[in-house]
């Protein structure tokens, strides 16, 4: 792929994902560089760089580049770095992974995050993947009935059940610093089916993590329909797998892409640094 600068783009997969090549994200930070990776995230959905270096603070300094960052409602950030989250697994630690469960980012939030930022501190020895989705792809492939009907619709989003004070938070993730409070009882209406500010395309923006119930219907009206678009929007044939290694860095676009973190690394120990750019409101 053709770039203003010496980037080397290699997709991963057919649906979406490319493996980045010729970038130092601790301190090359050349303007053209950062038009170029920002291209690359709208073309690709979701980029990959491997053997970088970062402390928190360049991991910080990068991000930046693409927005301003938030900081999580539910997750203290690290002392000196509150944008920066520490995603850990001990090895001895059963139950959930944070991560697992397709989802997109904070689709809780009025104004959900516009991308995510991974970087692998400590890999397990085998498991510990993350797959993506591409959401647009899932919103093109469905009929032009069910297009009809979902276009317009709005599907309401919480954490509640996950970040409450009596949520999956409360016994599990525990090597993290979690903050569960009320603030998950918020609820948040977002688009079905969104349009991406910067590419202008239609993607599916609903995921089986944070979306409660189709606005306007009932529960049992919604559910099924909820159901058919959780599993169509995970498709094998919309999906790429990201094999990490330490110093690999993800970066995806929430406004069109789900993921999930694989729980297969049970005597392993897993620790991410992730950092949220912050987003739009969903139109
Ligand atoms: C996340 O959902 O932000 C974490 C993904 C991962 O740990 O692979």
């Amino acid at each position: 792929m053709q770039t203003q600068t010496k980037l080397e783009i290699t997709p991963i997969a057919s649906a979406l994902g490319a493996e980045i090549k010729g970038a130092n994200l601790a301190d090359d930070h050349a303007p053209e560089l950062i038009q170029d990776i920002r291209q690359a995230l709208l073309d690709n959905c979701v980029i990959f760089f491997r053997d970088q270096e970062l402390t928190p603070d360049q991991l910080v300094r990068f991000a930046k580049k693409f927005g301003s960052l938030d900081e999580h409602d539910f997750i203290h950030g690290m002392p000196d770095y509150p944008e920066v989250l520490r995603l850990v697994k001990e090895a001895d630690e059963g139950g959930y992974n944070f991560g697992g469960g397709w989802h997109t980012d904070v689709s809780y939030m009025e104004k959900p995050s516009l991308g995510s930022l991974l970087y692998a501190v400590d890999i397990p020895l085998i498991g510990g993947d993350t797959l993506f989705a591409n959401q647009y792809l899932a919103y093109e492939t469905l009929t032009d009935a069910m297009k009809e009907m979902l276009d317009g619709l709005n599907c309401i989003h919480s954490a509640l059940g996950i970040f409450d004070p009596k949520g999956v938070a409360r016994d599990h993730f525990k090597n993290m610093n979690m903050n569960p409070n009320n603030k998950a009882e918020e609820e948040v209406a977002h688009p079905v089916v969104r349009t991406h500010p910067e590419t202008g395309r239609k993607s599916l923006y609903v995921n089986v993590n944070f979306c409660k119930r189709l606005q306007g219907m009932t529960n049992e009206e919604s559910q099924p329909i909820l159901k058919f678009l959780f599993e169509h929007g995970r498709r094998e044939i919309f999906t790429c797998r990201f094999q990490w290694k330490k110093g690999s860095v993800a970066f995806w676009d929430n406004r069109c892409v789900q993921h999930h973190a694989l729980n297969d690394y049970q005597g392993h120990r897993r620790e991410m640094y992730r950092v949220t750019i912050s987003g739009d409101r969903p139109i």
